[in-house]
């Protein structure tokens, strides 16, 4: 049985990271193989909850590391629970953030750096980590203004712009690592699916 890919989906807030899911497990399928959408933080009973942790404003006292420490916790189970025993079954799973969003939000946003979380990937995953990552770039303004029409602000969206620059540089950095595919999210829907299905594509092969 062939291992299944493990495609993950990135991006600062209002980047337009559901319409393309929709458009990567489609793709997927029509590749021939299954496939399971999955999210962080949450994708299990208890990364679930601890996500209403995270997202909930009233806690707002929560520090820096004590967040990046619910991610990483949040992490843990859904690789062991749900992510590794899909791919052994040949599953492909897409997944909407990953670690390279505590890169970028605990690691460039809260200002941690990227040492803190590179010592946690380290000792809960391992070497374990996505076979291709797609980061979604787009200027903060336009996506902070698309996202605020979708919800209400949870506790991430409800920081200030300078903190979603911060993230935004963060993504931009880790982007030129092998598997790391940086598309711009400013054009039409069309070009940025139109990127997005050859990075998919060039996965089959
Ligand atoms: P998400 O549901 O993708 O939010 P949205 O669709 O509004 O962009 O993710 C929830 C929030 O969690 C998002 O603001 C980013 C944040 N986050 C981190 O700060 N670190 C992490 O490691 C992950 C996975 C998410």
């Amino acid at each position: 049985m062939t291992r299944g890919k493990f495609i993950t989906l990135e991006g600062v807030e209002g980047v337009g990271k559901s319409t393309n899911l929709e458009l990567i497990s489609g793709l997927v399928k029509s590749g021939g193989h299954n496939v399971l959408v999955t999210r962080e933080p949450g994708g299990t009973t208890l990364g679930e909850r601890v996500r209403n942790i995270l997202l909930d404003k009233e806690e707002h006292g929560m520090t820096p590391m004590a967040e990046l420490l619910l991610m990483f916790a949040a992490r843990a189970q859904h690789v062991e629970e749900v992510i590794k025993p899909a791919l052994a079954r040949g599953t492909w799973v897409v997944c909407d953030r990953f670690t390279d969003s505590s890169y970028a939000y605990q690691g460039g946003g809260r200002q941690l750096g990227s040492e803190a979380v590179a010592k946690l990937e380290h000792q809960v995953l391992g070497g374990f980590r996505p076979d291709a990552v797609i980061i979604l770039d787009l200027d903060v303004q336009t996506g902070l203004q698309r996202a605020s029409k979708v919800a209400e602000a949870d506790r991430f969206e409800s920081e200030e712009q300078a903190f979603f620059e911060r993230v935004r540089t963060a993504f931009i950095n880790r982007s030129s690592e092998p598997g790391y595919h940086l598309v711009d999210a400013a054009r039409s829907l069309n070009d940025v699916q139109a990127d997005i299905t050859l990075i998919i594509k060039a996965l089959f092969k």
